[in-house]
C-alpha cells in the first residue's frame, strides 16, 4: 500500500488517466480503431495498460518501454480474451458448461492460465459468466447456458482456475467476470441491444454469477455494453457502485467493454467525451478500454467539475492495486518464456471436448460404429474443417494444430474407408452435392457434418434463424433419401432448430465447437472408446418462436394441456422444448429410484439429506448425471416451477447400482424476498431429481421446512 500511496503522489493528473487507459495492439482485432500508437503512448505514459498483444518478445518490448522509457516507469498490464483456451484450445464455454464438472472447468482455466501467462498475458477479460436464454443471441456460445445456479458454479470455478493459488504466480492471470450483467437478455437476442429487465429477474437469474465470481475473489468485472431499462451499464451506479462495490463488497478494477465509455453519447446519456467520462468514473469504471473517452474526456471533467480528483485517484489505486497484487512492480516480466503446449494440456483439451460432446438422438443403434464397417462417407462443409473447430475467440489457437473430424476419425478407424465431401459450403453454395452423394451411395454409412462456422456465432453473431445457413438442409435431405445409416455431427455455437433431422437421422450429436482435439474427440465418442456424457446447458428449442425458452418458468393459471385451448401454449408447435436442460443420450441406459430426503421436517439452519439410487441398466459402462431440484409450490411470491440446485455425476460399470447423495442447506430454499435480500419462507417444499429437467421424468419427495 505503501508503494502504491508513493506511485500515487508521484503521478501527474495526465499520468493518472494513462493509467486508467487500455489501448490496444494489432495482434488481434477486438473493437473499432485497434490502431494506434501504442509506442509513443507507453513512452509517454497515456496508457497504463494494453490488450491484444501478447507473444513474449512482443509483451517483452512494449513491457521494457514503459518501464524504462516512460517518466513513472509503471509496468503495463496485458489483456486478451482466453475465454477458452490461449494456444490449446478448449471447448467453448458453452459445450464446457454441458459437462456439469467445476473441477474440469477450473482445470482448463488453469492450463489456459498458465499458456497465456507464459505468453506474457496478466488479465484476461473471462469467465463470461451471462445467463443465455436466447440462443439467437451470438454470444451464447461463450456463457454457460441458462441457468444461474450453473453459471455461479461456473463463475468460482473459472476464477479459481484463472488465478490460481494467487495472482503473483507465474502461472495465474487475474480474471475478469464480464458482461455485467443482463446481457443475454438483450432485446429479441439481437447484439447490443438494449434489455429490459425486471429487477426480480435481475436478483434471481442475471446478478448470482456476478456475486459468485466476486466471492471466488475476481480480480476485474467487465460492464456490458448495453442499458438495463435505460441506464447504460458503463454509467450504472445503482448495480455498478451499490450493488457491486458495496453491497457484494467488490474492490477490485472495473474495466470498461471496447469502447463502451464513448458509446455513452450514441446511448444518449452523455452530450461528449467529457460526460460520457464522468458518468463512468463516476459509475466506478476504473479502465477505459479502447483508451479515447478518458484520455480526451477525463481532464475536461475535472475542468467542468464534472468528476472530483479524488474520484479519480481511487481508480488509479485500484489500477496500481491490480499490478502490484501481480507482482508486476517487482518482476514485470513475470513467468514469460516461448511456451510449449504440453502433451498434458492436449490430453485435458480431448478429454474435456469428448466429455462435452452431447448425443441428442439415436433412434437406432449406429453407434458406438460397427467394428466391421469398412466404408464411411464424411460429408458436410465441417468435414474437414481444422479452422473451424477452434470456434469463436481463439486467442493463440492455430488452425495447424487442431484436429478435423476428417483426421480424427482417419486416425481412429485405419482399417476403413473414410471418403470426405463438403458437399455445399457453409453458408451459400451447392457446389458439389452430386459428389457427396455419390460419395454417399458408395458407403455403408455416412456422417454428416453440419452446422455454423465459428464466424456464425460470439461477439456481433446474433441470427434470426436457428435453421441450417446455407444449402446444408438440402444436403442433408438427399443423403437421408438414399435410406442407409446416417449420424448427424452438429458443429454450431448454439442449439439449430432442425426437427426434421432429428426425426430422420439414425442418431444426432451437438459437438459444438470443441477446441484443438475436436476430431479425436469425436473420433472418441463415435467408436465408443468414450461413452458419451454431455448434457445440454440450455433447454433446445423446436422452432425459433419458442426462444426465451429455459426450464425455470413460473407457474401459470392455465398450464400447457396439449391439444386444450385457453391453455399456455402455441396453436403451432407444443410448448415443451425439442431436447430439455441435461438431456444427453449415453450408450448406457441408467434408472434413478428410492429418492429419499431426511429429515422430512427441518430448521432453517440444517441440511437435508437427499439421496438417490442410480442403476446402469445396459451392459455398458457409463457415466450417469443427475439433477437436484427443488419447487417451492406455495411462497409470497411466485417461484419458479424448478430451479437447480445441484449436479451429481457416477460412473456405473454395466449392470452396477451405486447412489449419489447431497447436504442441501436449508437455505439453499431462500429466494429473494422484496426487498432482494435472501428470504426463507417456511413451509413444504418439493425435491425432484432426474436426469434432466423434464418435469415427467423427476423424482419427487416433500420435505417441510419448520420455523
Ligand atoms: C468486446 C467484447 O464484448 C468483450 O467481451 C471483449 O472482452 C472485448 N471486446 C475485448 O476484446
Amino acid at each position: 500500500m505503501e508503494r502504491i500511496e508513493r506511485l500515487l503522489g508521484a503521478l501527474t493528473v495526465t499520468e493518472k488517466i494513462g493509467q486508467l487507459s487500455m489501448a490496444a495492439a494489432a495482434r488481434a482485432v477486438t473493437g473499432p480503431g485497434s490502431q494506434r500508437d501504442l509506442e509513443k503512448d507507453i513512452r509517454s505514459a497515456a496508457v497504463g495498460s494494453v490488450l491484444n498483444a501478447w507473444g513474449s518478445a512482443e509483451v517483452r518490448a512494449l513491457q521494457r518501454l514503459a518501464i524504462e522509457h516512460s517518466r513513472p516507469g509503471i509496468p503495463l498490464l496485458f489483456g486478451l480474451d482466453v475465454i477458452h483456451g490461449h494456444r490449446t484450445v478448449f471447448p467453448v464455454p458453452l459445450a464446457e458448461a454441458g459437462l456439469f464438472d467445476p473441477d474440469s472447468w477450473e482445470q482448463t482455466a488453469r492450463a489456459a492460465a498458465a499458456e497465456a501467462a507464459a505468453d506474457g498475458v496478466s488479465l484476461t477479460f473471462a469467465p463470461m459468466v451471462d445467463v443465455a436464454r436466447d440462443p439467437r443471441w451470438g454470444r451464447t456460445v461463450e456463457s454457460p447456458g441458462e441457468d444461474p445456479w450453473v453459471a455461479s458454479e461456473f463463475a468460482a470455478a473459472k476464477t479459481r482456475g484463472f488465478q490460481g493459488a494467487g495472482l503473483r504466480a507465474d502461472s495465474s492471470v487475474a480474471a475478469t467476470a464480464k458482461h455485467f450483467c443482463g446481457y443475454g437478455a438483450v432485446t429479441a437476442g439481437r447484439e447490443y441491444a438494449s434489455v429490459d429487465l425486471s429487477e426480480r429477474t435481475l436478483h434471481e437469474v442475471h446478478l448470482p454469477a456476478f456475486a459468485a465470481a466476486v466471492a471466488a475473489g475476481v480480480a476485474a468485472v467487465m460492464p456490458a455494453f448495453i442499458d438495463v431499462g435505460g441506464v447504460p451499464m458503463s454509467a450504472n451506479v445503482p448495480l455498478l457502485q451499490g450493488w457491486l462495490r458495496v453491497r457484494q463488497g467488490f474492490h477490485g478494477v472495473v474495466i470498461s467493454d471496447y469502447n463502451a465509455i464513448p458509446e455513452l453519447c450514441a446511448h444518449g446519456v452523455a452530450a461528449d467525451l467529457a460526460e460520457a467520462s464522468a458518468l463512468a468514473l463516476r459509475a466506478g469504471i476504473d479502465i477505459d478500454m479502447g483508451g479515447s473517452a478518458y484520455r480526451t474526456g477525463l481532464s475536461q471533467a475535472l475542468d467542468r467539475g464534472l468528476i472530483e480528483h479524488w474520484q479519480l485517484d481511487a481508480s488509479v489505486r485500484r489500477v496500481l492495486m491490480l499490478k502490484e497484487m501481480l507482482g508486476l512492480f517487482d518482476r514485470p516480466y513475470r513467468g514469460q518464456e516461448a511456451p510449449v503446449p504440453a502433451a498434458a494440456t492436449r490430453a485435458l483439451a480431448r478429454q474435456v471436448a469428448r466429455g462435452a460432446i452431447t448425443l441428442l438422438t439415436h433412434r437406432r443403434p449406429v453407434l458406438p460404429l460397427a467394428a466391421h464397417l469398412r466404408r464411411i462417407a464424411l460429408i458436410g462443409p465441417l468435414a474437414s474443417a481444422a479452422q473451424e473447430m477452434l470456434g469463436p475467440w481463439h486467442a493463440d489457437g492455430r488452425a495447424e494444430e487442431a484436429i478435423s473430424i476428417l483426421a480424427g476419425l482417419q486416425t481412429a478407424l485405419p482399417r476403413c474407408r473414410i471418403d470426405s465431401s463438403a458437399g455445399v459450403d457453409l453458408t451459400g453454395q451447392r457446389r458439389g452435392i452430386a459428389a457427396a452423394l455419390e460419395c454417399a451411395r458408395a458407403a455403408e454409412l455416412s456422417i454428416l457434418c453440419l452446422g455454423e462456422g465459428s464466424a456464425m456465432s460470439g461477439e456481433a453473431g446474433s441470427r434470426a434463424e436457428l435453421g441450417l445457413p446455407g444449402e446444408q438442409r438440402a444436403l442433408a435431405e438427399a443423403v437421408l433419401d438414399i435410406g442407409r445409416p446416417v449420424i448427424g455431427l452438429l458443429t454450431s455455437g448454439r442449439p439449430l432448430t432442425l426437427p426434421w433431422l432429428f426425426e430422420r437421422a439414425d442418431a444426432v450429436l451437438a459437438t459444438w465447437f470443441l477446441g484443438s482435439e475436436a476430431g479425436d474427440a469425436i473420433a472418441d465418442v463415435l467408436t465408443g472408446t468414450f461413452n458419451p456424457t454431455g448434457k445440454l446447458p440450455l433447454s433446445w428449442p423446436r422452432q425459433v418462436g419458442q426462444v426465451p425458452i429455459f426450464f425455470a418458468q413460473r407457474p401459470t393459471g392455465r398450464p400447457a394441456r396439449a391439444g386444450e385451448r385457453l391453455t399456455s401454449s402455441y396453436l403451432d408447435v407444443p410448448a415443451t422444448p425439442q431436447f430439455p436442460f441435461g438431456h444427453g443420450l449415453s450408450y448406457s441406459s441408467f434408472a434413478l429410484r428410492d429418492l429419499r430426503c431426511t429429515p422430512r421436517s427441518v430448521k432453517a439452519a440444517a441440511a437435508i439429506e437427499v439421496s438417490v439410487s442410480v442403476h446402469n441398466e445396459s451392459a455398458t459402462a457409463g457415466e450417469a448425471s443427475v439433477f437436484l431440484f427443488v419447487r417451492d409450490p406455495l411462497a409470497s411470491i411466485a417461484r419458479p416451477l424448478l430451479e437447480l440446485k445441484g449436479v451429481r455425476r457416477i460412473a456405473l460399470a454395466g449392470g452396477e447400482r451405486g447412489s449419489v447423495a447431497w447436504q442441501l442447506p436449508v437455505a439453499a430454499l431462500a429466494f429473494p424476498g422484496v426487498d432482494f435480500e435472501p428470504l426463507l419462507e417456511p413451509g413444504v417444499f418439493e425435491i425432484c431429481v432426474g436426469q434432466s429437467a423434464d418435469a415427467d421424468g423427476l423424482l419427487r419427495c416433500s420435505i417441510e421446512v419448520v420455523p
